[in-house]
């Protein structure tokens, strides 16, 4: 198969994570005779360091004329102590989820066997935990009408749904319960909020044309407390882009670092895969950064594609990396093994050669 993916490294440590990957899908391509062609551009702040925007006209096109695109990370904390800055990083990759319509954000938790002692949550309650977070991505108070008064006292963030955005994200939803354990929960503030009400309404009206699924309710407040208590007890969970943004860090404690999580947004279109976790700026350049939730999402690029048996090779390489603990610092404390030795070592594992790390 041929396939253009556009590459946008970012910030922090985007470009180091997203190298591995690079490396990783180059030696998929290799052993499976695939083309698959690479092309960089520039997002976040590095892009307003080069060119005064956050998503250049230039990097935007080579997303829309790509297959996919893989990114790395966004963020810089320059900006995060400058409320009166117009231009912030994080506005490209708002912008592109917008452009592209990428509007379901999915987003898989599990539990590693091998890791469960790493998280901070009682090991019985973790083991076996394994969910997948549908957030919706290109609605709700990101993207409401947004407004500070002039004599800068009061501000307003507009939080607005409407029923064809929540039905399209939950068709979504209800398929993937489908073929899980046919259970899905919805997460809103309905006690409370005239667009969670519209949530509960949408999705239970179309939960008749899913009679297979049990549907149920959670109200985040609940629901965060609940995630931390008993993970086990979520399977599909759907909710609006605020809420799923805050339960997916949340959920990450269960795997025992977020530097494991994986997603992918996907649109009519287009389709973007990037790590959850952010630019981690204090680890920039240190080579400590985990690899592996940016690899991960390039194994959901390739299912995205249908290419099942290349992601699974892909899946099983990390297990192995993580059973041998040829892992960075964030789940090896010991004795870890850097971002680029990570990537080295899955590389080896697919491109079947000589392990160059451990032997
Ligand atoms: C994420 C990030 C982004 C978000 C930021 C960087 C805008 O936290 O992808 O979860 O809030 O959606
Ligand atoms: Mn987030």
């Amino acid at each position: 198969m041929k396939l253009n993916i556009a590459v946008l490294p970012g910030d922090g440590i985007g470009p180091e994570i997203t190298q591995q990957s690079v490396k990783v899908l180059k030696a998929v391509a290799d052993r499976f005779d695939h083309d698959f062609y690479f092309e960089e551009a520039l997002v976040g702040a590095v892009a307003i360091d080069f060119s005064g925007s956050p998503l250049p006209d230039s990097t935007l096109e080579l997303c829309k004329r790509s297959d996919a695109v893989l990114f790395g990370a966004i963020g810089d904390p320059k900006y995060d102590n400058d409320p009166s800055a117009k231009v912030r990083p994080e506005q490209g990759l708002l912008k592109l989820r917008k452009e592209l319509g990428l509007f379901a954000n999915i987003r898989p938790v599990k539990a590693y066997d091998q890791l469960v002692e790493r998280s901070p949550l009682k090991v019985e309650n973790v083991i076996g935990a394994d969910m997948v977070i549908f957030r919706e991505l290109t609605g709700g108070i990101y993207f409401g009408e947004k407004s500070t008064s002039e004599d800068g006292k009061s501000a307003s963030d507009l939080c607005t749904y409407n029923v064809e955005e929540i039905e399209r994200i939950a068709h979504l939803a209800f398929k993937a319960a489908q073929i899980r354990s046919k259970k899905l929960t919805l997460v809103d503030k309905a006690n409370v909020l005239e667009t969670s009400r519209l949530w509960r309404k949408t999705v239970t009206e179309l939960a008749k044309q899913y009679p297979d699924v049990i549907l149920d309710f959670l109200f985040v407040d609940n629901a965060a407390m609940q995630m931390v208590l008993d993970p086990k007890q979520f399977d599909v969970i759907l909710t609006e882009n605020m809420f799923g943004d805050i339960l997916s860090d949340e959920a990450s404690v269960i795997g025992g670092s977020i530097g494991l999580l994986e997603s992918a947004s996907i649109g009519a279109r287009n389709a973007l895969f990037e790590p959850i976790h952010g630019s981690y700026p204090q680890a920039t350049g240190l080579g400590i950064a985990n690899p592996i939730a940016s690899i991960l999402s390039s194994a959901m690029l390739l299912e995205h594609f249908d290419l099942k048996e290349e992601a699974a090779v892909i899946r099983k390489a990390v297990e192995m990396s993580i059973n041998l603990n040829v892992c960075t610092k964030d789940i090896n404390k010991d004795n870890h093994y850097s971002t680029s030795k990570v990537g080295d070592f899955l590389e080896s594992i697919i491109s079947e050669t000589e392990h160059p790390v451990i032997n």
